[in-house]
């Protein structure tokens, strides 16, 4: 539905040309949700607006729907209007002077995707009972709390029936619990109508919950792309291990098929094949894959160490575990009784390291 080719954005700014993408490549399938993540800064918001039509790439193509709407070599830009789109950002960019019924109706009744007026009520009840805005058509936009105007954002971006869904931050302005609840039920609503989301974000949990598919962006070059499941379990290389999720990380030095020396002593894991004896690598493991024991315990992958803090997070418990002078965080159930001062055996599950030469 979405097919981005070897794209490429460059801003000439006053300090000299920031590369903002370097060659993108992505598809989104009809129907599927999209995630871009990455830090501030990594291209994801160039990437909308040039599938968007709101800036014109340097080079590579766009296609929608299997139309191309933007090829520097074809010399083909469509510009936004005529692109079968509804966008959603950050700022919701609704108009404070007018109620909700007619910032919603907006696209309906001006531009390229003008309806028939006998339609436009049913389609705005329509698109407000998706939201769950029905019986607020006359509320003035200012007397919306900062939900309700991100809902009717979302209703007008969906008010035309577009083929396909941007997003930018969406969420970020919403507080905390109230961003999980519309997580929730935006992912209800695309799924519910369909259409064909992509979705800009900076925050990994956001990522891995709302994507079919997540692409992990840095200074404008996707990194690795996949399920979300599959970037979490097997992140593709080291920015990806340290952006998604939480990980523990050692150095160490490969010193035989499958083993490794480290400052917690030699260890099984699994180094990839090609990986000469002698190379230096960077270890990874998620705090959730360690485990705790009271000593004495004889285990062959435990190492000794001390708790240094203890977090608890109500389902689970976060603690800091000193050994051999590293800090490993290593997560718990939440009732677990170990305590800060206390000595423990941390078990290092070989098949749960990742190797990063
Ligand atoms: N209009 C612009 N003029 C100059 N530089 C820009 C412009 N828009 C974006 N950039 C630069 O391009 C890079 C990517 O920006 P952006 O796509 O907004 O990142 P993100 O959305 O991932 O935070 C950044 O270095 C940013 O400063
Ligand atoms: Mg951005």
């Amino acid at each position: 539905m979405i097919r981005i080719k070897e794209l490429r954005k460059l801003f000439k700014t006053r300090y000299g040309t920031v590369a903002a993408l370097q060659g993108i490549d992505l598809d989104v399938n009809e129907g599927e949700f999209c995630v871009l993540l990455g830090p501030s800064g990594c291209g994801k918001t160039t990437t909308l607006r040039c599938v968007a039509g709101l800036e014109k790439p340097d080079k590579g193509e766009v296609e929608i729907g299997g139309t191309l709407v933007s090829s520097s070599e074809a010399g083909v830009y469509v510009p936004t209007e005529k692109r079968d789109i509804g966008m959603v950002f950050q700022s919701y960019a609704i108009w404070p002077h007018m109620n909700v019924s007619q910032n919603v109706s907006f696209p309906l009744t001006q531009g390229q995707r003008r309806v028939p007026k006998n339609l436009v009520a049913k389609k705005v009840r329509e698109a407000l009972g998706l939201v769950q805005l029905n019986g607020l058509e006359d509320r003035p936009a200012t007397d919306l709390s900062g939900g309700q105007q991100q809902r009717v954002a979302m209703a007008r971006a969906m008010v035309t029936e577009p083929k396909i869904l941007l997003m930018d931050e969406p969420l970020s302005n919403l507080d905390a619990r109230l961003r999980e609840q519309m997580r929730i039920e935006l992912k209800k609503i695309t799924r519910s109508i369909g259409v064909t989301t992509l979705y800009v974000t900076h925050d990994q949990a956001e990522a891995l919950s709302l994507g079919d598919k997540v692409c992990v962006m840095n200074e404008g070059e996707i990194l690795q792309i996949g399920h979300p499941h599959e970037v979490y379990s097997h992140p593709a290389n080291l920015f990806v291990a340290q952006f998604v999720g939480e990980m523990n990380f050692i150095t160490g030095k490969v010193t035989g098929t499958g083993q490794v020396d480290s400052p917690l002593g030699r260890l099984r894991c699994p180094v990839p094949p090609g990986c000469q004896t002698g190379k230096q690598v960077t270890l990874g493991i998620r705090p959730e894959h360690l485990t705790l024991f009271h000593p004495p315990n004889q285990n062959a992958e435990a190492v000794e160490g001390r708790i240094i803090t203890k977090n608890y997070l109500g389902d689970a418990a976060l603690l800091e575990v000193e050994a051999k002078g590293l800090n490993l965080m290593v997560k718990l159930p939440g009732d677990s009784d170990f305590t800060v001062g206390q000595q423990a055996l941390i078990v290092l599950p070989p098949d749960r390291w990742h190797v990063y030469t």
